[in-house]
């Protein structure tokens, strides 16, 4: 077994143990493929359960293909998509967005990964204007890339204010069982409910071993999604295996569970290294990040024993990330282990 001590990011937790074992019960006989198994279809089903019969669900193995494909699906060449500036399809995907989907993104300016209508108005002026390209899209990050969550309103007023001017929402939910955790309502509520147009839904940092999908809620779109994510290499022939996770993931609120446990982890750490004299926690702990300051000297080490980001260099900013499988002892220990550091060099 790995010795890596990480707080580094939800990614680096394993499998669930339930979600390993219904890949495991996957793995018997023959399935159709492609999707066209039972399992898939079962797991369409549940999918419908949670976000309302009309959706339409697509698996794939990554979020950034999620993303990218999702919003590729609803533009055209011409067409614009709206993200803050910190959005992972800006940040961290490589020019997937661009490369392969053909989408020019619109960076907008924002402190902590979240849009407003008034951040996004001043980013239109040119709609109609045959010289530049058409916003479509509005994407936003439900909980943002520095671990901040819209409240249901501010996600209502973003939906409102795109459909007034013809344009879609999209929800990047890499994590977003955390933020309906933390905000106490369901994938529904925050999502359909809404009339969000399209999501991704990630499963893989809150449990999965790579299950996301591609979600459109809105019935007008999406057509062809089917065809772009073979062309784009997405479609998976032993599908089974994918869906088999999601399927778990979503059975017995094994989704909230694993979340409530990340959050509840993260508030624990920053609670307890926030009480250190020298530490410093940044800004709310909305979900599962956490940034802090803490002394140059201090972070290395802690870097010998665990691994985590260092954010911003500059100003001595770390991240810690928790997951599904981040214990009280974990924390515990870390924290004990950051006032020893924390005091040797203070
Ligand atoms: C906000 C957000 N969206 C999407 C992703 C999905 O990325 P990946 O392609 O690594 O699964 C991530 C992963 O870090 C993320 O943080």
């Amino acid at each position: 077994m790995s010795d890596l001590k990480s707080f580094a990011s939800d990614n680096n937790s394993g499998t669930h143990p339930a979600i390993m074992e219904a890949v495991v019960k996957a793995n018997e006989g023959h399935l159709k493929s492609y999707g066209d198994d039972e399992i898939s279809i079962r797991t369409d089903e549940a999918f419908k359960e949670f976000f309302g019969s009309q959706a339409r669900i697509h698996y794939v193995t990554t979020g950034t293909a999620a993303n990218v494909l999702g919003i590729r699906a609803v533009t055209h060449t011409y067409n614009s998509v709206i993200c803050a500036a910190q959005a992972h399809i800006n940040n961290d995907e490589c020019g997937a967005p661009e490369a392969f989907g053909g989408i020019k993104l619109v960076p907008v300016p924002s402190k902590d990964g979240k849009l407003t209508p008034g951040m996004i108005a001043p980013y239109l002026g040119h709609i109609g204007f045959v010289h530049a390209s058409q916003p479509k899209v509005i994407s936003i990050t439900q909980p943002t890339e520095v671990g901040k969550l819209y409240s249901l309103k501010e996600i209502e007023d973003i939906v409102e204010f795109a459909h007034d001017r013809d344009l879609l929402v999209h929800l990047d939910g890499a994590r977003m069982a955390n933020a309906c955790a933390a905000l106490n309502c369901s994938f529904f509520d925050m999502t359909t409910a809404l009339d969000v147009d399209l999501i991704s839904f990630g499963g893989t940092k809150n449990g999965c071993m790579m299950g996301e999908a591609v979600i459109f809620l809105n019935p007008d779109i999406g057509e062809g999604f089917n065809y772009l994510r073979k062309q784009a290499m997405q479609l998976v022939s032993k599908m089974r295996f994918v869906s088999a996770q999601l399927e778990r993931y979503l059975a017995d609120d094994l989704w909230l569970t694993n979340a409530r446990q990340a959050n509840a982890m993260a508030k624990r750490l920053a609670d307890k290294a926030g009480a250190i004299n020298g530490v410093e926690i940044i800004g709310s702990v909305d979900c599962n990040a956490i940034f802090a300051h803490i002394p140059p000297k201090a972070t290395d080490t802690l870097l010998e024993k665990y691994y985590f980001y260092v954010w911003d260099e500059h100003n001595h900013t770390v991240r810690w990330m928790t997951s599904w499988a981040t214990t009280e002892n974990m924390v515990d220990e870390f924290v004990e282990d950051l006032r020893k550091a924390v005091k040797a060099v203070s």
